[in-house]
């Protein structure tokens, strides 16, 4: 059984990774610092795909740890998830998310070298494209100066990939452009849980529904869209951790003669905030209170994603709807609170 090693494993998009990985007869290997997520992840891994994965809590910022964790395993390949993802947060405070971001992912590539583990996925973002000039956005549209540390972190980190590939002639790296990704595991039992306030649009719509937030702010009325509201790629993270499982398949199996690929992770349509709104109130007959509001800073009007290379390259499509990503979200808020 293959060996793979999943950072940020215990995360909103690692967990529901781990559990089709599992469910496609790979041995999952969990290294995560618990700074974003729960022990009890553990268990929703194991109940929803019959495994419980091998896990240790520790920062990869420590090199000797990871140099340890890469000699008591023989690892078959990485899926490096394990970062900080807070856009605003990285504004304020950009070193550590270099120090987390990048020293992270430097210290598992020198351990893979180390130990000839020969495959990586690394979790990047369609950040990496800012305000693209031309839509849909392919894998060969021009990267923009990232807007903050955190997409910078994102940007260095695929660029570090592609060093290390020329460095070392072993090495196969995928990274993977994440739209947007929201809902959950279709049993309501796995989802994000985000700490305090959430920045995002659709675990903002869910607590508001559910009456943890008073109302949902839709930030922008006046964007050339089709109703004035930014428009985004959702795309619903089950479909995602699918990705990973045809990334490692594809490294594992040297699918490709490429030492780097890039893909983008999308489902090819734009929908807007009140678009998303509207089928969280069909899709689970809510209703939910919002007002409009001026744009966010740092806010782009639209992005999304062209799926070309990912459906005829990878052999990966998207086959969820948008009802099914609010109806999912929705009932993995309802289940956070039936924990309570
Ligand atoms: N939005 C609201 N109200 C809210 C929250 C969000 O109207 O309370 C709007 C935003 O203004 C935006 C849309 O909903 O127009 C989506 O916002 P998200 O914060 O959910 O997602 P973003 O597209 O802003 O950000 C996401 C990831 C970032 C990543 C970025 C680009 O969260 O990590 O995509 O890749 F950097």
């Amino acid at each position: 059984m293959k060996k793979i090693l999943v950072t940020g494993g215990t995360g909103y998009i690692g967990s529901h990774t781990a559990i089709e990985l599992i469910k496609n007869g790979y041995e999952v290997l969990i290294i995560d610092d618990l700074s974003n997520s729960t022990i009890d992840v553990l268990d929703r891994i194991e109940k929803l795909s019959g495994k419980r994965p091998v896990f240790e809590q520790f920062k990869l910022r420590d090199s000797a740890k990871v140099d340890d964790f890469f000699e008591d395993y023989d690892i078959d390949a990485v899926i490096h998830f394990a970062a900080y993802k807070a856009v605003g947060e990285s504004v304020q405070f950009p070193m550590k998310y270099y120090k987390n971001n990048l020293v992270s992912l430097a210290n598992v590539l020198d351990a893979m070298k180390e130990n000839n583990v020969s495959g990586i996925v690394f979790s990047s973002s369609c950040t990496v494209y800012g305000q693209p000039d031309v839509l849909p956005v392919t894998e060969d549209t021009p990267i923009k100066p990232a807007e903050s540390p955190y997409g910078r972190t994102k940007q260095i980190g695929e660029e570090m990939l592609q060093d290390q590939t020329v460095a070392d002639t072993n090495l196969k790296a995928i990274a993977l452009r994440y739209f947007n990704p929201v809902g959950a595991h279709e049993s309501g039992e796995n989802g994000e849980s985000p700490t305090g306030v959430p920045n995002n649009l659709m675990p903002f719509i869910t607590q508001t529904a559910i009456g943890m937030r008073d109302e949902l702010k839709v930030f922008g009325t006046d964007y050339n869209t089709v109703d004035g509201t930014a428009v985004r790629d959702y795309i619903h993270v089950v479909d995602l951790a699918k990705a990973h499982v045809k990334a490692v398949e594809r490294l594992i199996e040297s699918k490709s003669d490429k030492q780097y690929e890039v893909f983008n992770l999308g489902t090819g349509n734009g929908f807007s905030v009140k678009q998303v709104i509207d089928s969280f109130v069909k899709s689970t007959g809510v209703e939910l209170n919002y007002s409009y509001a001026p744009r966010r800073d740092g806010d782009i009007e639209q992005t999304y994603a062209s799926t070309t290379k990912a459906n005829d390259v990878l052999g990966w499509k998207a086959e969820k709807t948008l009802d099914e990503m609010t109806s999912s979200a929705w009932k993995w808020e309802q289940y956070l609170l039936s924990l309570k």
